[in-house]
C-alpha cells in the first residue's frame, strides 16, 4: 500500500493521506538554521545544534506521536481545521503534502476554502519562511480567522525538558507590532533571540501557552482561543511562552490572500545587545529593550510574495546545481530516482546533522559522530567539497595525539565530548577513507599540509598527513594475540562490547569500564576485532596511495608491509572456512564462527575482507555464505542465528530481541558494504538484488509494512527473527545514505573517483543494455555511455575517451580539459 507517489520532475514526494504509518518528515535548511517538518507540519527548529540551541519545543514519544510543530488553525464560522490535518484532525476535503529539496508544501481545503502553506529555509538565512496562501474557492464571500502557533524552547533542549523548577519562571517575550520576540535569558548571558512575525497587521495574539489553550486541560487539538475565534492577547511571564498571531480574513469568491510568516533566529554582538530607547507601542515587562536590527533586516528580506518566490527560486537553483553534478539514466526508474534525487538529498542531510536530530534521535543525545561524519563525507563530498574539507578539519581537530579520537563532538563548540570519550577501535580508519575520498574527488592535495590540532589545542598542531599517519598506526600499535586489532570499547558495531561484562542495569555498554580491565587501560588486551582488521586492509591502500603520490616511498612500503601482515593474520586466524570470523572475545574465544551456538556469521567483516583481495577463493565462499545465511527479501540481516539470551562477554548486541537493531536486524548501513563487495567481485546481479531489497524507492509499494518514508533510508529494517519482519525504523540519519550512494554510484554503476582520474568499471545486472551518466569532476564534464551488448555484469572490454581507446579503466585527468566523452563497452 502506498501513501503517495514520486513526482520526479519536481523532485518531490507527494503524500496524499495525512495518516501515514509514521510521521514522514523532511528537513529544511542546510547551513545554520534547521527545521524538521512532518507531513502534518509537526517538528521543530534549531540553530546549528539541536541540543544547545533549540528554537521551538517538541515532545518526543508523545501521544499522539507527532504533536507539536508550527500550526496554522483556521476558524471558518466555527469549523476549526488545519491545512495539514493535525492537530485538530477535522476531515478535510483535500490534503496534500509535497516534500521537496529543502522545502515542504502542505495544502488542505475544507468547505471551499483552500490553504496552501509553503515552508522553507532560504539560502544563507537563519529562519523558516512560511507562506500561507488562502483561497476562497466557493461562490460566496468567506469571513474566517487564522491563528498561527509556535511554542518556544528555552534554548537548551536537554534542560528545557527536565529542569522545570527553573524553567517555569524564566520565560520572557517582547511584542512589537506583528512580531513576537522570544528573549528568555537574554538579559544576562545569552546574546541570541528568536522571533515569529507575519507581514500584515494582526488582530490579536497570544504568547502564553496556557492562555492560548484555555487552561491546562486542553491540547493542541482544541485550543480554546481558536475554538472561540478570539485570542486573549496574553503576555507570557514565565511558564511556557509561545507565539500565536490572530488574523481576521475576508475573501470574495475566487479571491486569494497571501500571508508570510517568518520564524527567525538572530545573534547580537555583546556590546550591541540592547536598544537605547523603548519605541512607542513596544510591549515588554523589562527595563531593557532588545536590539532588533537583525530581525528587522531578516523580516525585510522575505516580506512580500515576490521576495519569497525569489528565495524559493534560489533554493531550487541551488539544488538543481547540486543534483546536476551527478546524474544517471539507467533502465530502472527507481535507480534513477534514488541516485539523481533522494539518495543525494539524504547525503546532504546526514552530512549536516550526523546522527543528531531526527524523529528517532532526540537532538539531545548526540552531536557529530567521528565515525559517522567521516563516513557521511563519502556520499557527500562531490556536492560541496569545500564543506567536506572544513568538516574533515573539524573532525581531525578532535583526534588525540596517539591517533585515538573523541567519538563525538558538539557542533556548536566543536569540542570533543568527554562524557563519551574515545577508544572506539574503528574510528581513526574512517578518517583515512574520508580524506582520501576528498582528495580523489577534488585533486586538492593541499589538505594534507593543513595544520590541524589534537584535542582542539592549537599548540599541538601537526599536518593533516601526520593525522593520517597516527590514525593508521593507531591500529598497528594496538594489536592483540593474533595480530588483529584490539576491539576496545566497540568497533563500528556500537553494541559489540567485548570488555564491558556488564551485569548492572543502566551501565552504558560503550562507556562503562569493568574493573576487570581497569589495570589494562580500560579494555581487554585479548579481545580482537576482525571487522577492524578487514577495514584496515580495505582502507590502508588509500593511505599507501597518498604516500606514493607524495614520493614517500619508504613510508609507503612500510605501511604496505603492515597491510600485508594483517592480511596474513586474517587468513591465518580469522578465516572460518566459509566466511570470516567476527572477533575474538576477551576470553580468547571465537565470535562469529560455525562453532558458536548463536551468532555464527556476522556481516561486518565480510565485505571489507572481500574488497581487500585477501583470498579469491575465500571471497567466493563468503559471498555464497552471505546469500544463504543472511539474505532475506527485505535485506541482509546483521548476524545469524540471532542471539536468544544475554551473553555478558558480548555486550549490548545480545540485549536486543532477535531481529532488531544489531541483533540480526537488517542494518542497512552494512548491507551497502556487501553490495559494494558483490559488485567488486563481479557479481552485478547479486549486488543489484541486495540493493533493490533495501533501496527506499523499491519499498514504496509496501509502505504500510515498511512504515517509514519511502524516499529515504532508515538505519534498520526488522529482520526475519522479528514478528515485525520488514518494518523500518530510524529513518534519515544513517550511514546507509552515504554508503549506498557509494555502492550504487561507484561500485554498481562503477563511476569512482580515483587519485589520477575518474575510474569507470561498472558491475550491473546482466540484463541491462547499458546506461548513461553525466558527472562533473574537478571542473570538467564527463558524458559517459556504457554499452553492454554481451549482457555481462562486469568487465571493461573497451574504453574510449573522445573516440580514442585507452588502456585500463581510469580516464586520466588532464588539467584544462573541460569535456570528456567516454564510451565503455562491457564484455
Ligand atoms: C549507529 C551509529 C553508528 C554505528 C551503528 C552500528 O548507526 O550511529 O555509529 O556504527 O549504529 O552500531
Ligand atoms: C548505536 C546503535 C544502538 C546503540 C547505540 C549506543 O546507535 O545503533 O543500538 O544503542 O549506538 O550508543
Amino acid at each position: 500500500m502506498k501513501f503517495g507517489y514520486f513526482d520526479d520532475v519536481n523532485k518531490e514526494y507527494v503524500i496524499n493521506s495525512p495518516k501515514t504509518p509514521y510521521p514522514w518528515i523532511n528537513y529544511l535548511g542546510n547551513q545554520g538554521f534547521f527545521s524538521l517538518i512532518s507531513n502534518t507540519a509537526g517538528g521543530y527548529c534549531f540553530y546549528k545544534d539541536a541540543r544547545l540551541r533549540r528554537i521551538t519545543r517538541y515532545r518526543y514519544n508523545n501521544v499522539p506521536l507527532d504533536m507539536g510543530g508550527r500550526y496554522f488553525y483556521i476558524n471558518d464560522n466555527g469549523n476549526v481545521w488545519n491545512p495539514g490535518w493535525s492537530p485538530v484532525k477535522a476531515d478535510l476535503d483535500s490534503y496534500e503534502c509535497r516534500h521537496g529539496m529543502g522545502y515542504t508544501i502542505i495544502t488542505g481545503s475544507k468547505d471551499s476554502l483552500k490553504a496552501e502553506v509553503t515552508f522553507f529555509v532560504p539560502q544563507n538565512y537563519d529562519g523558516e519562511v512560511q507562506q500561507v496562501v488562502l483561497t476562497n474557492e466557493g461562490s460566496s464571500k468567506k469571513d474566517f480567522s487564522i491563528f498561527s502557533m509556535a511554542e518556544w524552547c528555552l534554548w537548551d533542549a536537554q534542560d528545557d525538558c527536565t529542569n522545570f523548577q527553573r524553567n517555569f519562571s524564566t520565560g520572557r517575550v517582547e511584542i512589537e507590532g506583528s512580531t513576537i520576540y522570544h528573549v528568555t535569558e537574554y538579559r544576562d548571558r545569552r546574546n541570541h533571540y528568536a522571533f515569529y512575525t507575519v507581514n500584515d497587521d494582526i488582530d490579536g495574539y497570544d504568547t502564553d501557552r496556557d492562555a492560548f489553550l484555555g487552561g491546562i486541560y486542553n491540547g493542541w487539538d482544541a485550543p480554546a482561543t481558536v475554538k472561540e475565534g478570539k485570542p486573549t492577547n496574553s503576555f507570557a511571564d514565565g511558564w511556557s511562552p509561545i507565539a500565536s498571531h490572530y488574523k481576521k480574513v475576508s475573501l470574495a469568491p475566487g479571491e486569494s490572500k497571501t500571508l508570510i510568516y517568518i520564524l527567525g533566529y538572530a545573534e547580537n554582538p555583546q556590546d550591541k545587545k540592547f536598544a537605547s530607547e523603548k519605541p512607542a507601542g513596544l510591549l515588554t515587562r523589562e527595563t531593557w529593550v532588545l536590539n532588533k536590527e537583525k530581525a528587522y533586516a531578516m523580516i525585510d528580506k522575505y516580506n512580500t510574495p515576490e521576495k519569497v518566490a525569489a528565495g524559493l527560486e534560489e533554493l531550487r537553483n541551488e539544488w538543481a546545481k547540486l543534483l546536476g553534478i551527478f546524474n544517471v539514466n539507467t533502465p530502472d526508474d527507481k535507480v534513477n530516482r534514488m541516485v539523481n534525487i533522494w539518495n543525494q538529498y539524504q547525503c546532504m542531510v546526514t552530512f549536516n546533522l550526523s546522527r543528531s536530530a531526527s524523529y528517532f534521535e532526540s537532538g539531545i543525545g548526540r552531536g557529530m559522530g567521528f565515525r559517522d561524519s567521516n563516513q557521511d563525507i563519502l556520499g557527500f563530498v562531490h556536492q560541496i567539497p569545500d564543506r567536506a574539507r572544513d568538516r574533515l578539519i573539524d573532525l581531525a581537530s578532535t583526534q588525540l595525539p596517539d591517533g585515538g579520537c573523541y567519538h563525538q563532538y558538539q557542533p556548536l563548540t566543536k569540542k570533543g565530548n568527554s562524557d563519551i570519550g574515545g577508544d572506539f577501535s574503528d574510528d581513526p580508519l574512517w578518517m583515512i577513507l574520508s580524506v582520501a575520498a576528498y582528495i580523489k574527488e577534488t585533486g586538492d592535495w593541499t589538505i594534507l599540509d593543513e595544520m590541524v590540532p589534537y584535542d582542539n589545542d592549537m599548540s599541538t598542531a601537526q599536518t593533516m598527513l601526520e593525522h593520517l599517519k597516527v590514525s593508521f598506526y593507531h591500529i598497528v600499535n594496538n594489536l592483540g594475540p593474533h595480530g588483529l586489532p584490539l576491539a576496545m570499547r566497540a568497533d563500528w558495531n556500537d553494541c559489540i562490547n567485548l570488555s564491558c561484562w556488564s551485569d548492572t542495569p543502566g551501565e552504558s555498554f560503550q562507556t562503562y569500564t569493568n574493573p576487570k580491565f581497569k589495570a589494562e587501560g580500560g579494555y581487554s588486551k585479548i579481545a580482537e576485532s576482525v571487522m577492524v582488521a578487514a577495514l584496515f586492509t580495505y582502507t590502508g591502500p588509500s593511505y599507501v596511495g597518498i604516500l606514493k603520490h607524495l614520493g614517500k616511498d619508504d613510508e609507503a612500503a612500510a605501511a604496505q608491509a603492515e597491510i600485508d601482515k594483517m592480511k596474513k593474520n586474517i587468513m591465518e586466524s580469522a578465516w572460518d572456512g566459509d566466511w570470516f570470523l567476527r572477533a575474538y572475545d576477551s576470553n580468547g574465544e571465537k565470535m562469529g564462527s560455525k562453532d558458536c551456538k548463536e551468532g555464527q556469521i556476522f556481516i561486518e567483516p565480510q565485505g571489507f575482507a572481500i574488497m581487500s583481495d585477501i583470498d579469491k577463493d575465500a571471497a567466493k565462499k563468503t559471498l555464497a555464505s552471505i546469500d544463504s545465511r543472511l539474505n532475506t527479501e527485505y535485506g541482509l540481516v546483521l548476524n545469524n542465528p540471532a542471539f536468544t539470551k544475554y551473553y555478558v562477554q558480548y555486550g549490548e548486541i545480545s540485549t536486543y530481541p532477535g531481529g532488531y537493531k544489531e541483533n540480526a536486524g537488517i542494518f542497512t548501513h552494512n548491507n551497502a558494504w556487501i553490495i559494494c563487495a558483490a559488485a567488486y567481485a563481479g557479481e552485478g546481479d547479486q549486488a543489484f538484488k541486495y540493493y533493490s531489497e533495501i533501496a527506499p524507492a523499491f519499498t514504496e509499494e509496501t509502505s504500510d509494512l515498511h512504515k517509514t518514508e519511502p524516499y529515504v533510508y532508515g538505519q534498520m529494517i526488522a529482520g526475519k527473527d522479528a514478528s515485525n519482519f520488514g518494518q523500518g525504523k530510524n529513518s534519515w540519519l544513517t550511514g546507509t545514505a552515504a554508503w549506498n550512494m557509494v555502492a550504487i554510484s561507484q561500485y554498481i554503476l562503477g563511476i569512482m573517483p580515483d587519485f589520477d582520474g575518474l575510474k569507470i568499471d561498472p558491475s550491473i545486472p546482466h540484463e541491462w543494455d547499458g546506461f548513461k551518466a553525466t558527472r562533473k569532476f574537478r571542473g570538467a564534464d564527463y558524458n559517459i555511455t556504457i554499452n553492454n551488448p554481451d549482457h555481462v555484469c562486469k568487465g571493461v572490454k573497451k574504453l574510449t575517451v573522445d573516440g580514442k581507446e585507452i588502456e585500463g579503466c581510469v580516464v586520466p585527468f588532464e588539467s584544462g580539459k573541460k569535456v570528456y566523452d567516454v564510451v565503455v563497452t562491457l564484455g
